[in-house]
Protein backbone atom coordinates (compact mmCIF):
# COMPACT_ATOMS: atom_id res chain seq x y z
CA UNK A 1 0.00 0.00 0.00
CA UNK A 2 1.10 3.67 -0.72
CA UNK A 3 2.31 5.49 2.19
CA UNK A 4 -0.85 7.48 4.12
CA UNK A 5 1.69 10.35 5.44
CA UNK A 6 1.10 13.26 2.77
CA UNK A 7 -0.47 10.42 0.75
CA UNK A 8 -4.33 9.00 -0.02
CA UNK A 9 -6.34 6.44 2.00
CA UNK A 10 -8.11 4.85 -0.34
CA UNK A 11 -7.84 0.85 0.50
CA UNK A 12 -6.23 -1.33 3.78
CA UNK A 13 -5.01 -3.78 1.11
CA UNK A 14 -1.58 -4.56 1.18
CA UNK A 15 -1.09 -2.28 4.58
CA UNK A 16 1.39 -3.18 6.82
CA UNK A 17 1.70 -2.92 10.60
CA UNK A 18 4.47 0.01 10.82
CA UNK A 19 1.37 2.16 9.13
CA UNK A 20 -1.99 1.00 11.14
CA UNK A 21 0.38 1.50 14.13
CA UNK A 22 1.38 5.35 12.65
CA UNK A 23 -2.92 6.04 12.52
CA UNK A 24 -3.86 4.53 15.84
CA UNK A 25 -1.28 6.30 17.74
CA UNK A 26 -2.15 9.53 16.53
CA UNK A 27 -5.32 8.93 16.84
CA UNK A 28 -5.33 8.04 20.43
CA UNK A 29 -3.73 11.64 20.50
CA UNK A 30 -6.76 13.52 19.62
CA UNK A 31 -8.86 11.53 22.03
CA UNK A 32 -8.54 14.31 24.48
CA UNK A 33 -9.34 17.03 22.34
CA UNK A 34 -13.09 16.07 22.72
CA UNK A 35 -12.62 16.26 26.31
CA UNK A 36 -11.47 20.26 25.77
CA UNK A 37 -14.13 23.24 26.37
CA UNK A 38 -13.34 24.12 23.03
CA UNK A 39 -12.87 21.25 20.89
CA UNK A 40 -10.36 22.11 18.07
CA UNK A 41 -6.54 22.07 17.08
CA UNK A 42 -5.62 24.65 14.43
CA UNK A 43 -3.58 21.45 12.28
CA UNK A 44 -5.90 22.08 8.99
CA UNK A 45 -6.09 25.69 9.55
CA UNK A 46 -6.60 27.04 6.27
CA UNK A 47 -7.28 23.68 4.24
CA UNK A 48 -10.25 23.14 2.64
CA UNK A 49 -11.81 19.31 2.75
CA UNK A 50 -14.84 18.57 0.62
CA UNK A 51 -17.29 15.98 1.96
CA UNK A 52 -18.45 13.94 -0.87
CA UNK A 53 -21.46 11.16 -0.22
CA UNK A 54 -23.01 9.86 -3.68
CA UNK A 55 -24.50 6.93 -1.21
CA UNK A 56 -26.04 7.17 2.08
CA UNK A 57 -24.31 7.54 5.27
CA UNK A 58 -24.82 8.20 9.16
CA UNK A 59 -21.72 7.57 11.22
CA UNK A 60 -19.11 8.02 8.19
CA UNK A 61 -20.25 11.73 6.92
CA UNK A 62 -20.59 12.68 10.65
CA UNK A 63 -17.48 11.74 12.10
CA UNK A 64 -15.56 12.49 8.91
CA UNK A 65 -17.02 16.29 9.13
CA UNK A 66 -16.48 17.01 12.69
CA UNK A 67 -13.28 15.67 12.61
CA UNK A 68 -12.13 18.19 9.83
CA UNK A 69 -13.82 21.17 11.41
CA UNK A 70 -11.65 19.51 14.76
CA UNK A 71 -8.73 19.65 12.99
CA UNK A 72 -9.95 24.08 12.03
CA UNK A 73 -10.49 22.92 7.97
CA UNK A 74 -13.09 24.60 6.11
CA UNK A 75 -15.63 22.14 5.26
CA UNK A 76 -17.73 21.88 2.08
CA UNK A 77 -19.99 19.55 1.82
CA UNK A 78 -22.17 17.94 -1.33
CA UNK A 79 -25.86 17.78 -1.07
CA UNK A 80 -26.02 15.23 -3.99
CA UNK A 81 -29.95 14.77 -4.12
CA UNK A 82 -30.19 18.60 -4.72
CA UNK A 83 -26.61 18.74 -6.63
CA UNK A 84 -26.52 18.84 -10.23
CA UNK A 85 -25.59 14.93 -10.45
CA UNK A 86 -29.46 14.72 -10.17
CA UNK A 87 -28.79 15.90 -14.07
CA UNK A 88 -26.53 13.27 -14.99
CA UNK A 89 -23.30 15.46 -14.38
CA UNK A 90 -20.21 12.86 -14.22
CA UNK A 91 -18.30 12.11 -11.23
CA UNK A 92 -15.51 13.10 -13.01
CA UNK A 93 -17.19 16.84 -13.70
CA UNK A 94 -18.51 16.56 -10.27
CA UNK A 95 -14.86 16.98 -8.72
CA UNK A 96 -13.28 18.78 -11.22
CA UNK A 97 -15.94 21.27 -10.41
CA UNK A 98 -15.06 21.05 -6.79
CA UNK A 99 -11.31 21.16 -7.30
CA UNK A 100 -11.43 24.50 -9.55
CA UNK A 101 -13.19 25.91 -6.02
CA UNK A 102 -10.16 25.33 -4.39
CA UNK A 103 -9.57 21.87 -2.17
CA UNK A 104 -7.14 20.04 -0.04
CA UNK A 105 -8.77 16.90 -0.10
CA UNK A 106 -12.09 14.85 -0.60
CA UNK A 107 -13.80 12.38 1.46
CA UNK A 108 -15.65 10.23 -1.20
CA UNK A 109 -18.53 7.48 -0.44
CA UNK A 110 -19.95 6.20 -3.48
CA UNK A 111 -21.86 2.94 -4.70
CA UNK A 112 -19.00 1.92 -7.28
CA UNK A 113 -15.72 -0.05 -6.22
CA UNK A 114 -12.70 1.65 -6.72
CA UNK A 115 -14.70 4.83 -7.17
CA UNK A 116 -12.00 7.02 -5.34
CA UNK A 117 -9.22 5.24 -6.89
CA UNK A 118 -10.80 6.76 -10.13
CA UNK A 119 -11.28 10.59 -8.77
CA UNK A 120 -7.57 9.94 -6.89
CA UNK A 121 -6.50 10.15 -11.09
CA UNK A 122 -8.77 13.00 -11.54
CA UNK A 123 -7.50 15.02 -9.19
CA UNK A 124 -3.73 14.10 -8.16
CA UNK A 125 -2.88 17.07 -6.01
CA UNK A 126 -5.58 16.43 -4.03
CA UNK A 127 -5.81 13.68 -0.78
CA UNK A 128 -8.47 11.46 -1.60
CA UNK A 129 -10.13 9.56 1.39
CA UNK A 130 -12.28 6.11 0.78
CA UNK A 131 -15.41 6.70 3.29
CA UNK A 132 -16.63 3.48 1.55
CA UNK A 133 -16.68 2.41 -2.07
CA UNK A 134 -19.67 -0.76 -2.87
CA UNK A 135 -18.11 -3.65 -2.08
CA UNK A 136 -14.65 -3.09 -2.04
CA UNK A 137 -13.08 -1.42 1.05
CA UNK A 138 -13.70 0.83 3.84
CA UNK A 139 -10.42 1.56 5.30
CA UNK A 140 -11.53 4.09 8.00
CA UNK A 141 -14.27 1.38 9.22
CA UNK A 142 -11.21 -1.05 9.55
CA UNK A 143 -8.75 1.26 11.82
CA UNK A 144 -11.74 2.33 14.05
CA UNK A 145 -12.78 -1.00 14.38
CA UNK A 146 -8.56 -1.90 15.74
CA UNK A 147 -8.62 1.08 17.04
CA UNK A 148 -11.51 0.62 19.75
CA UNK A 149 -10.16 -3.47 20.13
CA UNK A 150 -7.00 -1.99 20.75
CA UNK A 151 -8.28 0.75 23.23
CA UNK A 152 -10.43 -2.08 25.30
CA UNK A 153 -7.54 -4.49 25.73
CA UNK A 154 -4.98 -1.83 26.65
CA UNK A 155 -7.89 -1.11 29.19
CA UNK A 156 -8.27 -4.16 30.96
CA UNK A 157 -3.97 -4.39 31.20
CA UNK A 158 -4.27 -0.80 32.68
CA UNK A 159 -2.31 1.00 30.21
CA UNK A 160 -3.08 3.24 27.34
CA UNK A 161 -2.99 1.12 23.07
CA UNK A 162 0.31 3.24 22.67
CA UNK A 163 2.09 1.91 25.58
CA UNK A 164 0.58 -1.52 25.43
CA UNK A 165 2.20 -1.78 21.38
CA UNK A 166 1.03 -3.71 18.83
CA UNK A 167 1.31 -7.35 20.49
CA UNK A 168 -2.00 -6.71 22.20
CA UNK A 169 -3.11 -8.48 18.61
CA UNK A 170 -0.83 -11.03 18.45
CA UNK A 171 -2.51 -14.30 17.94
CA UNK A 172 -5.92 -12.61 18.72
CA UNK A 173 -9.36 -14.67 17.44
CA UNK A 174 -11.19 -12.12 15.51
CA UNK A 175 -14.42 -13.28 14.11
CA UNK A 176 -15.86 -11.92 11.03
CA UNK A 177 -19.69 -12.79 10.66
CA UNK A 178 -22.53 -13.15 8.60
CA UNK A 179 -22.27 -11.14 4.63
CA UNK A 180 -18.92 -11.14 4.01
CA UNK A 181 -19.02 -11.67 0.23
CA UNK A 182 -20.68 -7.86 0.20
CA UNK A 183 -19.11 -6.32 2.81
CA UNK A 184 -16.38 -3.78 2.34
CA UNK A 185 -16.38 -3.53 6.13
CA UNK A 186 -15.08 -7.26 6.22
CA UNK A 187 -12.30 -6.60 3.40
CA UNK A 188 -10.49 -3.72 5.72
CA UNK A 189 -11.36 -5.42 9.16
CA UNK A 190 -9.55 -8.69 7.51
CA UNK A 191 -6.87 -6.44 6.09
CA UNK A 192 -5.74 -4.41 9.18
CA UNK A 193 -6.47 -7.23 11.99
CA UNK A 194 -4.37 -9.40 9.77
CA UNK A 195 -1.49 -6.85 9.47
CA UNK A 196 -1.48 -5.82 13.16
CA UNK A 197 -1.56 -10.42 13.29
CA UNK A 198 -4.53 -11.63 14.66
CA UNK A 199 -5.81 -14.62 13.63
CA UNK A 200 -9.08 -13.57 11.50
CA UNK A 201 -11.75 -16.40 11.00
CA UNK A 202 -15.56 -15.98 8.68
CA UNK A 203 -18.31 -17.33 9.37
CA UNK A 204 -21.57 -17.58 7.82
CA UNK A 205 -23.71 -19.14 5.02
CA UNK A 206 -22.12 -20.62 1.83
CA UNK A 207 -23.60 -18.32 -0.68
CA UNK A 208 -22.30 -15.42 1.54
CA UNK A 209 -19.09 -16.86 2.82
CA UNK A 210 -17.66 -19.00 0.02
CA UNK A 211 -15.08 -21.19 0.70
CA UNK A 212 -12.26 -19.27 -1.95
CA UNK A 213 -12.12 -16.46 1.03
CA UNK A 214 -9.30 -18.89 2.31
CA UNK A 215 -7.53 -16.97 -0.30
CA UNK A 216 -7.86 -13.63 2.17
CA UNK A 217 -6.00 -15.58 4.78
CA UNK A 218 -8.77 -16.43 6.70
CA UNK A 219 -10.04 -19.80 8.11
CA UNK A 220 -13.80 -20.21 6.91
CA UNK A 221 -16.30 -21.62 8.97
CA UNK A 222 -19.94 -22.06 8.96
CA UNK A 223 -20.51 -23.13 12.16
CA UNK A 224 -21.54 -19.77 14.59
CA UNK A 225 -21.66 -21.69 18.08
CA UNK A 226 -18.43 -23.57 17.61
CA UNK A 227 -16.98 -20.54 16.06
CA UNK A 228 -18.16 -18.00 18.93
CA UNK A 229 -16.59 -20.78 21.33
CA UNK A 230 -13.27 -19.47 19.76
CA UNK A 231 -13.31 -16.38 19.44
CA UNK A 232 -12.00 -13.00 21.52
CA UNK A 233 -13.52 -10.56 19.24
CA UNK A 234 -16.55 -10.83 16.68
CA UNK A 235 -17.15 -8.17 14.24
CA UNK A 236 -20.90 -8.57 12.77
CA UNK A 237 -21.62 -7.47 9.61
CA UNK A 238 -25.08 -5.81 8.16
CA UNK A 239 -27.26 -8.42 5.37
CA UNK A 240 -27.12 -6.07 2.88
CA UNK A 241 -30.67 -5.73 1.40
CA UNK A 242 -29.49 -2.62 -0.70
CA UNK A 243 -26.94 -5.12 -2.49
CA UNK A 244 -29.53 -7.77 -2.78
CA UNK A 245 -27.69 -9.86 0.02
CA UNK A 246 -31.33 -11.02 0.87
CA UNK A 247 -31.81 -13.05 -2.68
CA UNK A 248 -28.55 -14.90 -1.05
CA UNK A 249 -30.12 -16.12 1.85
CA UNK A 250 -33.57 -18.27 2.46
CA UNK A 251 -35.48 -15.96 4.91
CA UNK A 252 -33.90 -13.64 7.34
CA UNK A 253 -35.76 -15.35 9.99
CA UNK A 254 -33.65 -18.48 9.04
CA UNK A 255 -30.28 -16.47 8.59
CA UNK A 256 -31.10 -15.11 12.30
CA UNK A 257 -31.13 -18.54 13.60
CA UNK A 258 -28.50 -19.94 11.87
CA UNK A 259 -26.36 -16.85 12.08
CA UNK A 260 -27.46 -14.31 14.16
CA UNK A 261 -25.95 -13.00 17.59
CA UNK A 262 -29.17 -13.67 19.75
CA UNK A 263 -29.57 -13.66 23.25
CA UNK A 264 -29.78 -17.45 23.48
CA UNK A 265 -26.51 -17.12 22.01
CA UNK A 266 -25.40 -14.38 24.11
CA UNK A 267 -25.61 -16.04 27.15
CA UNK A 268 -23.09 -18.47 25.99
CA UNK A 269 -20.20 -15.79 25.41
CA UNK A 270 -17.25 -15.83 27.55
CA UNK A 271 -17.96 -12.68 29.87
CA UNK A 272 -14.86 -10.99 28.02
CA UNK A 273 -15.68 -11.46 24.42
CA UNK A 274 -16.31 -8.26 22.93
CA UNK A 275 -19.04 -7.32 20.19
CA UNK A 276 -18.61 -5.09 17.58
CA UNK A 277 -21.14 -3.71 14.42
CA UNK A 278 -20.27 -1.01 12.50
CA UNK A 279 -23.73 0.10 12.11
CA UNK A 280 -26.71 0.69 10.81
CA UNK A 281 -27.86 -3.37 12.91
CA UNK A 282 -30.84 -4.80 11.54
CA UNK A 283 -31.44 -5.60 15.21
CA UNK A 284 -33.50 -9.15 14.71
CA UNK A 285 -31.92 -10.35 12.13
CA UNK A 286 -27.37 -10.22 12.56
CA UNK A 287 -28.25 -9.13 16.13
CA UNK A 288 -30.72 -8.84 18.75
CA UNK A 289 -31.52 -6.52 21.13
CA UNK A 290 -30.46 -7.98 24.36
CA UNK A 291 -26.56 -8.09 22.41
CA UNK A 292 -26.46 -4.79 20.92
CA UNK A 293 -27.68 -3.12 24.21
CA UNK A 294 -24.79 -5.91 26.60
CA UNK A 295 -21.71 -5.09 28.21
CA UNK A 296 -20.25 -7.29 25.35
CA UNK A 297 -21.10 -4.36 22.53
CA UNK A 298 -19.05 -2.08 21.56
CA UNK A 299 -21.15 -0.21 19.09
CA UNK A 300 -21.05 3.23 20.75
CA UNK A 301 -17.42 3.03 21.37
CA UNK A 302 -17.08 2.87 17.87
CA UNK A 303 -18.59 5.64 16.50
CA UNK A 304 -17.17 7.59 19.05
CA UNK A 305 -13.92 6.46 17.64
CA UNK A 306 -14.78 7.51 14.15
CA UNK A 307 -14.02 11.19 15.03
CA UNK A 308 -10.30 10.69 16.75
CA UNK A 309 -9.37 7.84 13.65
CA UNK A 310 -11.04 10.04 10.84
CA UNK A 311 -8.74 13.67 12.84
CA UNK A 312 -5.66 10.97 12.36
CA UNK A 313 -6.50 10.38 8.31
CA UNK A 314 -7.20 13.63 7.70
CA UNK A 315 -3.96 15.35 9.88
CA UNK A 316 -2.12 12.41 8.23
CA UNK A 317 -2.87 12.40 4.37
CA UNK A 318 -3.53 16.75 4.32
CA UNK A 319 -0.60 17.79 6.56
CA UNK A 320 1.77 15.03 6.49
CA UNK A 321 1.56 14.52 10.29
CA UNK A 322 3.09 18.29 10.22
CA UNK A 323 2.14 20.77 11.62
CA UNK A 324 0.24 20.54 14.91
N1 LIG B 1 -20.52 2.10 9.42
C1 LIG B 1 -20.90 2.96 8.46
O1 LIG B 1 -20.25 3.13 7.43
O2 LIG B 1 -22.07 3.59 8.75
P1 LIG B 1 -22.74 4.73 7.84
O3 LIG B 1 -23.21 4.06 6.57
O4 LIG B 1 -23.88 5.27 8.66
O5 LIG B 1 -21.71 5.76 7.54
Amino acid sequence: MRTIRGGHLLTLEGVDRVQVVDVLDTAESFVEVHHRTIRKVPALTGRVVASLFFEESTRTRLSFETAAKRLSADVISLAVAASSVKKGESLRDTISTIEALGLDAVVLRHRSSGASEQVARFVPHVHVINAGDGQHQHPTQGLLDAFTVRQVLAERRGTTGRESGAELFDGLRVLIVGDVLHSRVARSDIAVYRALGANVRVVGPGTLVPRELTEWGVEVSYDLDESLEWAQVIGLLRLQSERGSGEFVPSLGEFATHYGLTSARLTTLDPRTLVMHPGPMNRGVEIDNAVADSAHSLVTRQVANGVPVRMAVLYLTVAGGDGR
